[in-house]
C-alpha cells in the first residue's frame, strides 16, 4: 500500500492529516466524537467510496472481507481522495441478502469484526479527513432479529411491529394481496401458528427472510431513532438510507391490480406519510454537531416529480441519481439526464448525487462494452444479454473512464463504487453454486443476479487471491479462498499493478480526484457551452477556467483550440479528442 499524501482539501478548513496516521496505532488517531473538516455543507460536494465490506479487503484470511481489512487499506481510500466512506451493512445478519437484512442493528457481524474495531475504524478514517457513512436498513428486518422471532412465536406486541394478515380465499391458502417481491414472487409468506397450524401471511417486499416493518407502529419508528443515535453517538456522520421511497403502505394494503411499481403507483410505495419518518430523522440529526446527514436510494414511479419531496429542506439531505446507471453512452441521452437532476436540484437547493454503479447493477466497464441501447434498461435486460453478446472490455473500460471524467465535473457529490477506481469488469462466469445472490435463487437461476459486481477487489500478486486475503490465519494455517472467485484476468488490474503507472485508472481517478479539489471547489452552475457535433458534450463550471469535453461519437472531435489538457480519460494529442475520451482543459492558459 502506498504511503498517505497530503491532498489539499475542499475548503480551507480541511486539515492536512499529520503525523501521518497508521492505522494500527489507536493513539496516534482523534478522538471518537470529533469529525475531520470543520465544513458543515462538506456533503454538497464530496466524493464518497462505497465500501461492500465483504469484499473490499480480508484481515484474518477467512476468505470474507471485513472491519480489520478495511481498516489495514484506509491509505488506499485517503490517496485517492475521497472525502467520505460508505460501508454497506456491517450489522449482524443471516446475510441472505448481502447484510440487507440485518439481525441486530446495534452489532457488527461476527464475520466482520466487533463494536470496537468499527469505532476505531470511525475513528482512523476522521483522523485521515474522512467522514464514514453507514447504511440503515429501515424498511425491514431478517426473519432472525429479536422482533420477528418473538413474532412467530405469538407475541402479540411484536407481530404488531409487522405487516401479518390473514390470507384471502375459503381457507386463507390465498395471500392478503397481489403485490410482489422486488426479488421475484409473490411478496407475501404464509406462518405456521406455534401448534402447526397454518396461519397468517406476512409482508416482505424483499425476500421471504426480509419481513417488511409495519411504520404505523410508533415502536418501530422510536427504535430506529435509537439505532441512529446509537450510530451517531459513536462519531458516525451519517447514513444511506435503504429503500427510502418504501416503509409506509397504503392503508388496507390494498391490490395493485398489475401496477408495475417501477413506473407506475403503487400502494406498497412512496407513500405521502413516509415524508414524517424523514423529518423526523432529520430534526434528530441536526441535533448534532456537525449536523448528521442522510442519502437516500430512492427509486419512486414519477421521479422527477416525486424524488424531490424526500430532499425537502427539513427532509433528506441528498438523494441518488440513478440515472446513469441505465443511460446509453451516446450525447443526447447523458445530456438530458444531467439536465433533469439539475433541474430537480434547483428545485429542492439539494446537490446532486452521482453514481456510475453501485453493488446493485452491472459494473460500467460491462455495461459500456456491448451495444448501447437506444431506451433504458434495466438491470435484468442487461444480464440477459450476457449470453448472447461479447462484450468488448478495452472499449468499455474506454467509456467508464470517460464516463468518471464527465461526472466528476458535474455539480454535486460523485460516489466511486469497490473497484471503480481499478476499472474493473462484472464478472459474469461465476458458477451457479458459487453464487449467493437471493435474485439469481429466486429466478430459478435464470438471471445471475448481482454477484459478478462484488467480487473480492484484486489488490497485489499475479493470481487469486491477489493480496485480498493474508496468505495465512492466525493460527498459521493457510488463507480460504475469497467467498467469490476472481478471474485470473485481474492480474493486470491490481491496485499495485496500477500504482505508479500513469497511464492506468487509478492514476486517472487519483489525479481526477485532486484536481476536482483543486479547481471545482466552490465552482458555480455548469453551462452547456457549443460542440462541434452532436456526439460531443462540452461543458464549463462557472467561476472557474476548467472545461469539461466528452467525445461519444465514433471519431475524433477538434477541442478548443490552445487549449492546455489537465487530464483526460485516454491518450490526446494534437488537439484532437477521440471517440470514447473525455478532457477536462483550460483554454487560453
Ligand atoms: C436496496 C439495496 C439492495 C437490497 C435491497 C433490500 O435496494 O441496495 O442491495 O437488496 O435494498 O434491502
Amino acid at each position: 500500500m502506498s504511503g498517505v499524501s497530503t491532498v489539499p482539501g475542499p475548503d480551507a478548513a480541511r486539515p492536512t492529516p499529520e503525523p501521518t496516521p497508521d492505522p494500527a496505532i489507536d493513539a496516534a488517531v482523534a478522538p471518537l466524537e470529533v469529525a475531520p473538516g470543520a465544513g458543515r455543507e462538506w456533503w454538497r460536494s464530496a466524493v464518497v467510496y462505497q465500501v461492500v465490506l465483504r469484499s473490499f479487503a480480508d484481515g484474518d484470511g477467512d476468505g470474507v472481507g471485513d472491519v480489520a481489512g478495511l481498516r489495514s487499506r484506509l491509505g488506499h481510500l485517503h490517496d485517492l481522495g475521497v472525502d467520505a466512506v460508505w460501508v454497506n451493512p456491517w450489522y449482524a445478519s443471516p446475510m441472505v441478502d448481502a447484510g440487507y437484512d440485518v439481525a441486530d442493528y446495534r452489532a457488527i457481524d461476527p464475520a466482520y469484526g466487533t463494536l470496537e474495531e468499527a469505532e476505531a475504524l470511525v475513528r482512523e478514517a476522521h483522523a485521515l479527513g474522512m467522514r464514514v457513512l453507514l447504511d440503515v436498513v429501515p424498511n425491514h428486518t431478517s426473519d432472525q432479529h429479536a422482533w420477528f422471532r418473538a413474532a412467530l412465536a405469538g407475541d402479540e406486541a411484536a407481530r404488531a411491529r409487522y405487516l401479518f394478515r390473514p390470507g384471502r380465499g375459503a381457507h386463507g391458502e390465498l395471500p392478503p394481496n397481489d403485490w410482489e417481491s422486488c426479488f421475484r414472487g409473490p411478496a407475501w409468506t404464509r406462518t405456521r401458528t406455534p401448534d402447526g397450524e397454518p396461519g397468517e401471511w406476512y409482508l416482505h417486499m424483499f425476500a421471504p427472510e426480509q419481513p417488511d416493518l409495519d411504520w404505523s407502529s410508533r415502536e418501530v419508528a422510536e427504535e430506529m431513532l435509537d439505532v441512529l443515535r446509537f450510530w451517531f453517538d459513536r462519531g458516525v456522520d451519517g447514513f444511506r438510507v435503504d429503500v427510502a421511497h418504501g416503509l409506509v403502505k397504503a392503508p388496507g394494503l390494498p391490490d395493485a391490480e398489475g401496477r408495475d411499481r417501477r413506473t407506475q403507483e403503487h400502494p406498497g410505495w412512496d407513500q405521502d406519510e413516509v415524508h414524517d419518518v424523514w423529518r423526523e430523522w432529520r430534526a434528530l440529526a441536526d441535533t448534532y454537531d456537525p449536523p448528521r446527514v442522510f442519502v437516500a436510494e430512492a427509486w419512486p414511479a414519477r421521479r422527477t416529480e416525486r424524488l424531490p419531496l424526500y430532499l425537502r429542506p427539513d427532509e433528506l439531505h441528498t438523494a441518488f441519481e440513478f440515472e446513469p446507471l441505465h443511460v446509453a453512452w451516446r450525447a443526447r441521452p447523458w445530456r438530458d439526464v444531467v439536465d433533469r437532476s439539475l433541474a430537480m436540484g434547483e428545485l429542492t437547493g439539494a446537490p446532486c448525487a452521482w453514481v456510475l454503479t453501485n453493488h446493485d447493477v452491472v459494473r460500467q466497464a460491462t455495461r459500456y462494452a456491448r451495444s448501447q441501447w437506444e431506451v433504458k434498461g434495466t438491470n435484468e435486460t442487461e444480464r440477459a444479454r450476457w449470453p448472447t453478446e461479447v462484450p468488448d472490455l478495452a472499449l468499455g473500460r474506454r467509456r467508464a473512464r470517460a464516463a468518471v471524467v464527465l461526472t466528476a465535473a458535474l455539480p454535486g457529490v460523485l460516489y466511486v463504487y469497490l473497484g471503480e477506481e481499478l476499472g474493473l469488469d462484472e464478472v459474469e462466469d461465476i458458477p451457479a453454486e458459487r453464487r449467493v445472490d437471493p435474485i439469481h435463487r429466486r429466478s430459478g437461476g435464470t438471471d445471475p443476479g448481482r454477484d459478478g459486481s462484488r467480487v473480492p477487489l484484486p489488490w497485489s500478486g499475479d493470481a487469486p487471491p491477489f493480496g485480498f486475503s493474508p496468505p495465512m490465519t492466525a493460527d498459521g494455517s493457510p488463507g480460504a479462498a475469497p467467498w467469490l472467485p476472481q478471474p485470473a484476468r485481474w492480474a493486470a488490474l491490481t491496485a499495485q499493478a496500477q500504482d505508479g503507472d500513469p497511464a492506468s485508472t487509478l492514476s486517472l481517478y487519483r489525479r481526477l480526484l485532486a484536481l476536482r479539489r483543486e479547481r471545482l471547489a466552490g465552482a458555480g452552475p455548469l453551462r452547456w457551452l457549443d460542440a462541434p457535433s452532436p456526439d460531443v458534450l462540452a461543458l464549463a463550471r462557472e467561476g472557474t477556467d476548467l472545461q469539461c469535453w466528452v467525445n461519444l461519437g465514433d471519431g475524433p472531435a477538434a477541442l478548443p483550440e490552445g487549449c492546455r489538457v489537465l487530464v483526460s480519460s485516454g491518450p490526446v494529442e494534437g488537439g484532437v479528442l477521440p471517440a470514447d475520451t473525455a478532457a477536462w482543459v483550460v483554454v487560453g492558459a
